[in-house]
């Protein structure tokens, strides 16, 4: 089976500013695929050219076996998009939106439906203007959703969401995934990346800059920490991450956890010293991302 979208040394620029140099990836039926990136790396372009929005510059794109450059009404009638920011009439009423979105659409979820799947059920009637952010949110995925569409594209659909309100829409986008839709999404935010996709592809300055799962995107990057306390136990052993003292407390930040346990236990052992408290942290999913973004050029290390 042919992946959903797949995607080749994509290249685009605006002017002098490249925003894309040359990605690769694959969306497959029923994954969710997350491009995660800070503000500015090219999340909003690549997603806008899979949607045929804008043209590449350069590359081999193919979304549901079509060009998007070139793609007509079947392949419009089988995507969904919700864009980052919407230009939709604010004195329309919620259910006009919808009548009005999904008339361009061969086949249509009914509008009950489909503001019944997005929590606007009491907001039927009332006009855009007066929904909050989060509603508005809700009815531009309601929107993307009018067409029943096979692949969705989500740009940063919870930017600006209070706590709650993200909850809500992760749900609601895991139960599309049931669905059996397959949906790209990007976002900023490394939490939902982690608790939505199956897979992440990390976007900095226009390349990918790590891919993977929530679990193996840290492999062989940011470093873990062993830490122990010692009693005057002379010098603990020098190794490649340390050691940091903090009074009684040794840290070493450590790449290869199991070789550093060894020469630092062996160095005990010999000194009749007790490695008290020994730990081993490894590194969470957001230092990983930090490691990763700052990598690029981004320096957004907290410490
Ligand atoms: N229409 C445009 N004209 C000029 N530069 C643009 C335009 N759209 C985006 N850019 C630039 O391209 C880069 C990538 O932008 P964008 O794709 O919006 O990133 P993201 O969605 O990840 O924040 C940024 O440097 C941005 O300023
Ligand atoms: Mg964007």
């Amino acid at each position: 089976m042919s992946p959903v979208v797949s995607v080749e040394d994509l290249t685009k620029n605006y002017g002098s500013v490249t925003a894309l140099a040359g990605v690769g990836f694959t969306v497959e039926e029923g994954e969710v695929l997350a491009i995660l990136g800070p503000n500015g790396a090219g999340k909003t372009t690549a997603v806008e050219i899979l949607e045929g929005y804008r043209r590449a510059d350069g590359g081999a794109i193919s979304v549901l076996g079509h060009d998007p450059s070139s793609g007509g009404r079947e392949f419009r009638d089988r995507i969904g998009i919700v864009l980052q920011e919407t230009g939709i009439e604010v004195v329309l009423t919620v259910r006009e939106a919808i009548d009005i979105y999904a008339r361009s659409y061969s086949r249509r979820l009914p509008t009950d439906e489909l503001i019944n799947l997005v929590g606007l059920d009491g907001k039927a009637d009332a006009r855009i203007k007066t929904l909050s952010g989060g509603q508005k949110r809700r009815l531009d995925l309601a929107l993307g959703l009018a067409g029943d569409p096979e692949l969705l594209f989500l740009d940063e659909p919870t930017t600006g969401f209070d706590p709650s309100a993200r909850r809500k829409s992760w749900a609601m986008i895991e139960g599309l995934t049931k669905l059996g839709k397959t949906i790209l999404l990007t976002t900023h935010y490394l939490d939902e990346a982690q608790n939505l996709a199956d897979r992440i592809i990390v976007l900095a300055d226009g390349s990918i800059v790590a891919e993977g799962t929530a679990d193996t995107l840290g492999e062989g990057r940011a470093s873990s920490t062993i830490s122990f306390t010692v009693e005057g136990a002379g010098e603990p052993p020098r190794l490649d991450g340390g050691p940091v003292m903090t009074g009684r407390t040794v840290t070493y930040r450590s790449a290869s956890v199991t070789a550093d346990l060894l020469a630092l236990t062996s160095w005990a052992t010999q000194h009749g010293v007790e490695l008290d408290g020994l730990e081993v942290t490894r590194p969470s999913l957001e230092d990983v991302y930090l490691d990763i973004v700052g990598e690029a050029g981004y320096g957004g290390r907290a410490s």
